[in-house]
């Protein structure tokens, strides 16, 4: 079958890479895709939140099967654009993918459906917002409520640290719109570990768990970012958090917005807390993480394609989910700088020596094609975080010594990368 991915990071290159393999793939297109994927998909210009153009895309194509990956277009109802036209489509539509795009009806959801989570406010008044918080201890954990790059909380150590922020995200709409609500919520602490879910609505089905590292520096310090790196599986989720996060987290979400009117179709990522309590759910998004697809997706036994199918065909149930009984870890090279300013355009060398290479892997996030004044094309740097290594060992330290390994046939100016990545696995 054709098959279309829209999305053109890290993520989307970990899908593809999947995918490519199918014997169900004949033919993979990717909008707008990067140059990693270029080598897997035909890419095609086109933005992912370009709906018309991308319907208009598939239907000329006769593309049988779309993924929708990225948060943005889910948000705005690129998926329903591709349903609506009849073509079968892996990802939720506009109203499910809103479990993700607003925070205060997640945490509505959750509080209605009795799932685990943090005691919070939701305030659309930056006055009220302010006087609550005199009535609460720090820290204080401020969420903007809609869609903020990952950059939309807060966790405030003092008061006037929170009234700032409060003003930031509800006055100087330092998030645009998504601002125009803000969730206060109580401040917890554990291990985070984060559950990809495959859903078709009804039946639910855990992927092996993750985590990811999203300070910029060493020992998790500096600002946040997209992701620095990522591990799986995470030595924290037990079978004991994960009976009860099957009992209380996952299902009991699946049916409450099936309940809701808003049937889930696609991954649900939930972000989970381990505290002294229990696990809590800290978020849920409505589609892969990045870069947690990057070491989920190549431990995936099951092929790709058929599982994505019968997510949206509603038979999940029939399918038996496997992943290989080994770890994975991705250290993400990013440009110095990153996340505040930094430069493009830096000719990545070594790239070649990942082909063939077994158990690793080299998922372009930012990167493009560029000609050299011979002529010849090379692969340049194009966005701060530029590409991600993975590699796979029995265990995780074996896994996190060869992605270190392999991060040094990598070369680009101003290559920066943290050092820890699966640290946390060493404490135990
Ligand atoms: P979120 O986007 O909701 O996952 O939040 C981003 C990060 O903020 C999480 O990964 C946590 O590290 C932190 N965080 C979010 N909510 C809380 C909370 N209630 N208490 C403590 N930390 C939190
Ligand atoms: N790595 C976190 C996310 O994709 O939201």
């Amino acid at each position: 079958m054709k098959i279309m991915i829209v999305g053109g990071g890290g993520r989307e290159h970990a899908i593809a890479w999947a995918v490519a393999k199918s014997p169900l793939c004949d033919k993979l297109y990717a909008a707008p895709g990067n140059a990693g994927i270029s080598e897997l998909a035909e890419c095609v210009d086109i933005s992912v939140m370009d709906a018309p153009k991308l319907v208009e895309f598939a239907k000329a194509n006769e593309v049988d099967f779309v993924i929708v990956a990225p948060d943005d277009p889910l948000a705005a109802g690129v998926a329903d654009a591709f349903l609506d036209e009849g073509i079968k489509t892996f990802g939720p539509r506009k109203n499910a993918a809103i479990i993700e795009a607003s925070k205060a009806f997640s945490k509505d959801l959750m509080k209605k459906y009795d799932i685990p989570s943090a005691a919070y406010e939701t305030f659309d008044d930056a006055d009220k917002a302010l006087a609550y918080l005199e009535t609460i201890k720090p820290p204080y954990v401020l969420k903007a409520d809609g869609l903020a790059l990952g950059k939309g909380v807060l966790i405030c150590q003092n008061l006037e640290e929170a009234k700032d922020g409060i003003k930031e995200i509800m006055i100087d709409k330092k998030f645009g719109d998504a601002g125009d609500k803000l969730v206060i919520e109580e401040f917890m602490t554990g291990r985070e570990v984060s559950v990809l879910c495959f859903s078709d609505g009804k039946t639910i089905l855990p992927m092996t768990s993750a985590q990811d590292h999203k300070r910029a520096g060493d020992g998790d310090t500096g600002l946040n970012t997209g992701g620095m790196g990522t591990f799986s599986p995470s030595p924290f989720y037990t079978d004991e958090v994960a009976k009860f996060c099957e009992e209380n987290v996952y299902q009991r979400t699946i049916d409450a917005m099936a309940a809701e009117g808003r049937e889930f179709k696609g991954v649900l990522f939930c972000g989970l807390m381990l505290t002294e309590n229990g696990p809590r759910v800290l978020e849920f998004n409505a589609r892969f993480g990045d870069p947690e697809a990057q070491v989920v997706i190549p431990r995936l036994k099951n092929d790709i394609v058929e599982v994505m199918l019968a997510c949206a065909d509603g038979t999940l149930d029939k399918i038996n989910l496997e992943f290989e009984d080994n770890a994975a870890v991705c250290v993400m090279l990013a440009s110095d700088g990153y996340p505040v300013s930094y430069k493009k355009g830096f000719e990545i060398r070594g790239l070649d020596s990942f082909k063939n290479k077994d158990g690793y892997y080299v998922f372009h996030s930012g990167t493009k094609f560029a000609e050299k004044e011979d002529g010849s094309k090379v692969v340049v740097t194009n966005g701060g975080r530029v590409l991600g290594v993975t590699a796979l060992g029995k265990d995780l330290i074996e896994a996190r010594a060869n992605a270190y390994k392999a991060t040094e046939l990598i070369d680009f100016d101003n290559k920066y990368m943290r050092h820890d990545i699966g640290k946390a696995i060493d404490e135990q």
